[in-house]
């Protein structure tokens, strides 16, 4: 399972950091690996936002060990599930998929029950509550992802 956002230090860490805890949760860590990565390269080798790593921390989810990284052509390969954040980061996995990539590529918010948006809204330029309601739409979207991977 690869989650993919632009910069790799707000969204998709806390995606990883929410599904892994949800795989752990149901036992199946050693069935379900969990990574995340960027679109761009700015980030490279960072820590995730200090905002990001306090409202997850607040709710149980370290993020401290991870490091951003960019997505590249081996994660196809790596990855049977690869889902972005939003449609722009889906747009560039779309053109960067090799064309016998078998695996699923989507957009995360399609596991959410009842998602109120289809994309995990980008929190970097905005106010602290944004960390939150990707906190709120990402805790979501991880149990509907763990029902759906059961039912496959
Ligand atoms: P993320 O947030 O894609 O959720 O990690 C962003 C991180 C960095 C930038 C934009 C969004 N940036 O422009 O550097």
């Amino acid at each position: 399972m690869l989650f993919v956002c632009l910069g790799n230090i707000c969204r998709s860490p806390t995606a990883q950091a929410v599904f892994q805890h949800c795989v752990e949760q149901a036992g199946e860590e050693a069935n379900i690996g969990v990574d995340s990565a960027g679109t761009i390269g700015a980030h490279i080798g960072n820590t995730p936002d200090s905002r990001a790593t306090q409202a997850a921390l607040a709710r149980g989810y370290d993020l401290s060990p991870l490091r951003a990284r960019q997505v590249n052509s081996s994660d196809f390969e790596r990855f049977d599930y690869i889902l972005a954040m939003d449609e722009q980061n889906l747009s560039h996995l779309r053109w960067m998929q090799p064309q016998d990539f078998g695996g699923h590529l989507g957009l995360f918010l399609e596991f959410h029950p009842q998602a109120p948006v289809t994309e995990v809204p980008d929190p970097y330029y905005g106010d602290g509550d944004g960390f939150n309601e990707v906190l709120d739409l990402v805790e979501e979207a991880s149990q509907g992802l763990l029902r759906a991977l059961g039912e496959t």
